[in-house]
């Protein structure tokens, strides 16, 4: 072998995982443009079926405002500013083949190369610079809150690849609000949500090629903040971990035949109660749902339907909030979802659903207590339309039976002609992939 040839060989060596990029690359921006025709003809047929339904392209201010900031603490010390990302990139070596096939993605399996780091050390006056670094393991003294306590939280977000190829995120405002929220109930810092999503934008660009070239996947975005003060007190923390980790995600759920799911509903169980914190996205709320959601699957149901109170209120559903849609004593056709009493989690999906069908005006539109009686007594007089869960991992999932006190009550969500919550999907995810422009969906550079 000559000289030279030697040396282009350990070049093609050296940057091989650039060329099979390239030609991933390549093979995914055919399979885009293909999907992008067979999205367009989608799309005007769907425009051509649900003209009385042309909702989502023009918005009101009072649709789109965002939820007030958090106040900080006095004593909190100095924010971080996006201004001050550091990036170190992942060697050749340590990038994670990206799947094949989107359709077997499933949910929080595989992750993508980097990750996003910001500590907080009140000792050193506060936040600390943002880094994005390797995905790599976290190293903590084993008295850290988080491991004795559940002093964490975290959030729920994605970015989506819109049908013109730029990739946006929902309404992330939203999430920094009730991440904040969650922090000041746990003892935890607060931050500058507007900082954090830039941070977060720039580690989303950074893995780009990881978010999902269809628009039946995502990828997954989990900001999550633990507290790591190497001390067993139980009080506040005055260290702590703010990092967020990607996945590619596809379905969330796993559905009956029909694309339904059903629920266990035993009023035994109870996920949340007043004054508690079952609405704030902490850690602590879901370990104990497992065994539940274990039973539930042992019982042949999908997932659990939370109750509460002597009543048998309907508070969630799963990892969702709950919906239901119904024909009233007036003969009038109502949307509604249980309130926000502290029982449950204000999710941004349900927020956006409440705003997008107040402004569609088609139906009534409402905040009320649910319980297990009403739904068996609207069962019977065959004036219960739709039941569905709606939150970010499935946008909204249909419910068909609910297992209540040992007895099987069939929902006809799956029976309408013209099911609202099969609008309320398709007006999400036009929004989510950039089908239709909207305030809501925020494009990242
Ligand atoms: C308990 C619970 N309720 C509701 C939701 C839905 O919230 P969102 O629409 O913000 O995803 C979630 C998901 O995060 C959840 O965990």
């Amino acid at each position: 072998m000559t000289t030279k040839m030697a040396i282009n060989a350990k070049d093609i060596f050296r940057n091989q995982h650039r060329l099979i990029r390239f030609i991933a690359q390549s093979i995914r921006l055919c399979s885009n443009q293909s999907l992008k025709a067979a999205q367009a003809a989608q799309q005007q047929q769907q425009q051509k079926s649900a003209a009385d339904f042309q909702i989502t392209a023009s918005v009101d201010a009072q649709y789109t405002s965002a939820p007030e900031p958090v106040k900080h603490d006095k004593d909190l010390g100095h924010q971080f500013r996006a201004s001050q990302l550091s990036v170190r990139l992942a060697a050749p070596e340590q990038l994670q083949p990206k799947p094949d096939n989107d359709g077997e993605l499933g949910f929080g399996r595989l992750f993508t190369d980097h990750m996003l780091k910001i500590y907080y050390h009140k000792s050193l006056g506060g936040w600390q610079r943002p880094e994005i670094t390797p995905l790599e393991n976290l190293v903590m003294h084993p008295a850290a809150k988080v491991l004795h306590y559940a002093v964490e939280l975290f959030e729920g977000m994605k970015a989506y690849r819109g049908v013109d190829g730029k990739i946006r995120i929902f309404r992330p405002d939203m999430n920094m609000n009730r991440m904040n929220l969650a922090a000041q109930r746990s003892g935890l810092p607060t931050f500058e949500g507007k900082e954090f999503v830039q941070c977060l934008s720039r580690l989303i660009s950074i893995d780009s090629e990881w978010v999902p070239h269809t628009d039946t996947a995502s990828l997954y975005i989990r900001p999550t903040l633990i507290g790591i003060d190497p001390t067993l007190g139980v009080a506040s923390s005055d260290s702590a971990l703010l990092y967020t980790i990607l996945s590619p995600v596809g379905s969330y759920f796993k559905t009956g035949s029909s694309g339904a799911v059903s629920l266990l509903a035993d009023p035994s169980y109870v996920r949340a109660w007043p004054g508690g914190v079952g609405n704030r996205k902490m850690g602590s709320n879901y370990a104990p749902t497992i065994n539940v959601q274990k039973e539930a699957a042992a019982r042949g149901l999908q997932q659990v339907l939370w109750l509460y109170g002597e009543d048998h209120q309907l508070t969630e559903v799963g990892t969702m909030n709950i919906f239901m849609f119904y024909v009233n004593d007036q003969g009038e056709q109502v949307l509604v979802t249980p309130p926000l009493s502290g029982l449950i989690l204000p999710g941004i999906t349900r927020d956006s659903i409440l705003r997008m069908t107040r402004q569609w005006g088609k139906f009534k539109v409402s905040e009320a207590t649910i319980t297990m009686p009403m739904v068996c007594e609207l069962l019977n007089q065959g004036r219960l339309l739709e039941l569905f869960g709606a939150g970010t991992a499935c946008v909204v999932s249909p419910v068909n039976r609910i297992n209540y006190l040992g007895q099987d009550l069939y929902i006809p969500t799956m029976e309408q002609e013209k099911p609202v919550h099969e609008l309320i999907r398709e007006s999400l995810t036009d929004i989510q992939y950039g089908r239709v422009d909207h305030p809501w969906s925020v494009v990242i550079d």
